[in-house]
């Protein structure tokens, strides 16, 4: 397929864009608190995938027409200054909803999308916004086995569009067409304001229909084009959960296929979610069932075992992720191995060749190169210097109750098994600690620091015999 550029910089001059995103739905089919354009697919809310392929088609101002939910929807979106509000306290049809976005709208092409159809592809809006050039009215249209429930495109011999008539006030004949209406059009903004002002709510449902500008620009001579998308699923809406979580797999399966094609080796396609975005380097595998959110980089060779999430994490080449790991806002160095059953929360640090092992969980540490935890340990607050080794059990004591204090393991330290590193504590470098010591002073480097009772053996003692009641 080819590409179409419409960003081109001479276009957007000479064709400015503004996007009118509906978004005033309630949403009662959700059965949710959740105003329905805040429900995510991929992890990101509906309404943000609209925006993001807006600004992707360079829209000049982006005008979001909310109802239901508003302050919610506006809270989610805040901060983001290219966006304008207009508000449509009763939903009186699509193209009232159009005309409460006006005061808003400049420049010379109006994109009217919705904020429950997620996942129309960029190439297929800067298809319909060329098609629509020089003032033509453009529709994103497509053609459907089954068009029941859609307005459907009306043509005259000519093949020429005429009208969109919705499914409730359709002919008989009408009703046969198969040739649908997506909501999407591009509008000649001058256009606009005086052919809303003409709209009328003498139909079935007694709304404000935006379909019948197209009536009112063939009335005027403006010519019509239409163009369909490459897939169906471009232009399905949601409306309940069931649409929800189909357009979440087609998304999940576009963004795996697209990893695949990218050379990422993913064993199962089906069996991988992305919430977010990845990095990567060349010959990264990744086992079934895994699931990335936020910004994921992985370097060149590292590989990802099965049931592991990542969120926010940089993994450095040929580092391996054993199955069922748990990694947040973490580092991972180069060669290091994690896993399996591994956790790294916040500010987790590792260095090249680190070896994290099977339940051990790590938070707010930087540890050394070469060094290792590999059973059963809990490191946090801790600066670990390079070739350290944690024995099985250790852990350290970073909080009081009250404060939080740091450990500090110089490199080369080895730390005995079951030790309890009462922080704040420094253990010098090179220095061991005995099996089960708890260490609260400074421990010297180079020397061998035991903190735990003696043993001893009292010998000739007796085990108690049991007594006779009578
Ligand atoms: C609309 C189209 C129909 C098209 C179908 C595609 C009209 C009259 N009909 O029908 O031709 O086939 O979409 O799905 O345009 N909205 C508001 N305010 C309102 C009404 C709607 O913001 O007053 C928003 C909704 O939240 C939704 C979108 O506009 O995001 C479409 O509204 P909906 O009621 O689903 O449109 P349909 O009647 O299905
Ligand atoms: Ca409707």
């Amino acid at each position: 397929m080819a590409a179409i550029h419409f960003n081109s910089p001479l276009l957007i001059m000479t064709n400015t864009l503004n996007v009118v995103v509906l978004a005033a739905g309630q949403g009662k089919r959700m059965y949710s608190s959740l105003p329905k354009v805040l429900h995510p697919i991929a992890g990101k809310p509906l309404l943000g995938h609209v925006l993001d392929t807006a600004r992707k088609l360079g829209a000049a101002r982006l005008v979001v027409v909310y109802g239901h939910g508003g302050e919610q929807v506006q809270a989610a979106f805040a901060g983001q200054p290219d966006l304008a509000w207009a508000l449509q306290a009763q939903q009186l049809g699509t193209g009232h909803a159009l005309a409460q976005a006006m005061p808003h709208v400049a420049g010379d092409v109006t994109l009217m999308l919705y904020g429950d159809v997620p996942l129309t592809r960029l190439v297929t809006l800067q298809q319909l916004l060329e098609a629509s050039a020089g003032g033509k009215l453009g529709i994103l249209t497509d053609i459907l086995d089954d068009a029941t429930g859609y307005g459907r495109i009306v043509r005259n011999e000519a093949g020429e569009v005429q009208a969109i008539v919705e499914q409730k006030d359709c002919s008989p004949q009408q009703a046969q067409i198969r040739e649908m209406n997506t909501g999407i059009l591009a509008l000649p903004t001058a256009r606009l304001a005086g052919w809303l002002g003409e709209l009328k709510n003498d139909n079935a449902q007694g709304e404000y229909y935006a379909t019948d500008l197209i009536a009112l620009a063939v009335r005027d001579g403006v010519p019509v084009a239409t163009v369909h998308p490459q897939d169906h699923w471009e232009a399905e809406g949601i409306n309940n959960k069931v649409q929800l979580a189909t357009l979440e797999r087609i998304h999940q399966r576009e963004l795996a296929h697209a990893l695949l094609a990218a050379g990422v080796g993913l064993l199962d396609p089906a069996r991988f979610d992305l919430r977010g975005s990845i990095r990567h380097g060349k010959d990264v595998v990744i086992d079934v069932n895994c699931v990335f959110e936020g910004q994921i980089t992985l370097g060149n060779n590292v590989q990802i075992g099965a049931n592991c999430v990542l969120k926010n994490v940089t993994i450095a080449d040929g580092a391996i992720i054993h199955p069922f790991c748990h990694l947040e806002d973490a580092e991972v160095g180069a060669a290091a191995l994690i896993g399996p059953y591994a956790r790294l929360r916040p500010g987790a640090e590792l260095a090249a060749n680190v070896h994290i092992g099977n339940f051990v969980e790590v938070k707010k540490a930087t540890i050394g190169e070469g060094s290792k935890v590999n059973h059963l340990s809990y490191i946090g607050d801790t600066t670990m210097g390079s070739g350290v080794n944690v024995g099985a059990g250790t852990i350290t004591a970073n909080y009081d109750g009250v404060n939080k204090f740091r450990t500090v393991i110089e490199d080369g330290a080895r730390i005995g098994s079951n030790n309890v590193l009462v922080a704040p504590v420094t253990i010098g470098a090179q220095a061991t600690t005995g099996a089960g010591s708890v260490i609260s002073k400074h421990a010297p480097a180079g020397e061998l620091t035991v903190a735990r009772a003696r043993q001893v053996t009292l010998t000739g003692w007796q085990r108690p015999v049991k007594q006779n009641k009578d």
